[in-house]
């Protein structure tokens, strides 16, 4: 199965367990985790943003297999520049771990070879929206 296909299918199992939740869980760990972070969150609709990002993991299963960012991707991309929410690169750690975290916690497929397939996943999205910060 290709790094896609298996981190497809542990979100699949993920969603279907744990639901809309997941994306509670993520934010409740993601903001929990440095008062940097949470500041950055301080005028952010929640319920907005659980949707929001969910929706990316669709354009981030996407990017995996084109290494094209599509329209959505991109505008997400710039919107964290330095010029807009400026998200310093070295956030991006915190976000895959806590992603990789509550997936460890709540997929009970994961092993190792679902977390380098994930990793697999996310990581170039990471690495082109850090293009992008400057
Ligand atoms: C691969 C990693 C990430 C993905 C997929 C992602 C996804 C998204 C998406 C889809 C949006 C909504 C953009 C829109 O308004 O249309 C967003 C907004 C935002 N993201 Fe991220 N993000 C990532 C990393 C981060 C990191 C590391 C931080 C650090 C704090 C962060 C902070 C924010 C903030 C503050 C907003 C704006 C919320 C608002 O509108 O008030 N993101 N993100």
């Amino acid at each position: 199965m290709s790094p896609k296909q298996l981190a497809q299918k542990s979100f699949v199992r993920v969603l279907g367990l744990r639901g809309p939740e997941f994306f509670d869980d993520f934010y409740r760990d993601f903001l929990g985790r440095s008062p940097e972070i949470k500041s950055k969150f301080a005028g952010t609709d929640m319920e907005r943003q659980r949707e929001v990002l969910r929706a990316s993991f669709y354009h981030m299963f996407d990017y995996f297999e084109t290494r094209r960012p599509n329209v959505r991707l991109e505008e997400m991309a710039r919107r964290h520049a330095r010029n807009q929410l400026d998200i310093p690169p070295s956030m991006y750690d915190e976000w895959l771990n806590c992603l990789l975290g509550l997936l460890r916690q709540h997929d009970p497929g994961f092993d190792a070879a679902v977390e380098e397939a994930w990793k697999a996943v996310v990581m170039p999205v990471i690495e082109y929206m850090r293009g992008l910060y400057e």
